[in-house]
């Protein structure tokens, strides 16, 4: 297999030329958690690397379809540096990461991707999550109904029982800071 490597700061350069600064830092979150999944599940680093770097490339907010848009536009940057195995597999796990409109992960790397991106949005982004359900509905507990709906879809969406632990473990701990995560009853 012709295996290109990208340097992380090539990659970083073409996320951030992309991308607002919050999904950045997520992004950079996500290769870290992604990888640390890796080194439990196993799987290919140099397929789940440049796919988690590359993940969000084409989210914007409100814009549906990000992961589908995201693994064309890598195939194309990327097009006759990795082999078309590689950019295929890497091309898979991208567009198999978000909760909706996204086929399910069928490889490691895949599923390695999906439920780290889980992992950093219960960490990093509930009070942003709320905030949105918050400007949608003008009124507290219907923002929490909103926001608990989509932290359940979250969870509902991962794939590994290793990635799942971890993520109710984070919204244990969280529920000194939001006491509306005890509701989580998953
Ligand atoms: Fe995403
Ligand atoms: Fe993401």
């Amino acid at each position: 297999m012709i295996m290109y490597t990208p340097p992380n700061s090539e990659l970083i350069r073409i996320v951030a030329q992309k991308n607002p600064d919050f999904i950045v830092d997520h992004t950079i979150r996500v290769v870290s958690i992604a990888e640390q999944l890796r080194n439990q599940l196993g799987g290919d680093q140099r397929i789940l690397f440049p796919a988690a770097f590359l993940h969000d490339i084409e989210f914007y907010r409100g814009v549906k379809g990000h992961g589908k848009r995201g693994a064309d536009l890598f195939r194309k940057i990327f097009d006759g540096r990795y082999s078309p195995e590689a950019i295929e597999q890497i091309a898979h796990c991208i567009e198999a990461h978000p909760v909706k409109y996204a086929p399910f992960p069928e490889t490691i790397e895949a599923k390695c991707l999906r439920d780290g991106d889980r992992i950093d949005s219960i960490a990093s982004f509930v009070p942003q999550r709320y905030l949105a359900s918050f400007k949608k509905f003008g009124d507290e507990e219907l923002a929490w109904q909103d926001c608990m709906k989509r932290i359940k879809g979250w969870y509902n969406s991962m794939v590994t029982d290793i990635g799942k632990e971890r993520f109710l473990a984070i919204a244990k701990d969280m529920q000194n800071i939001f006491p509306q995560l005890t509701d989580l009853e998953l």
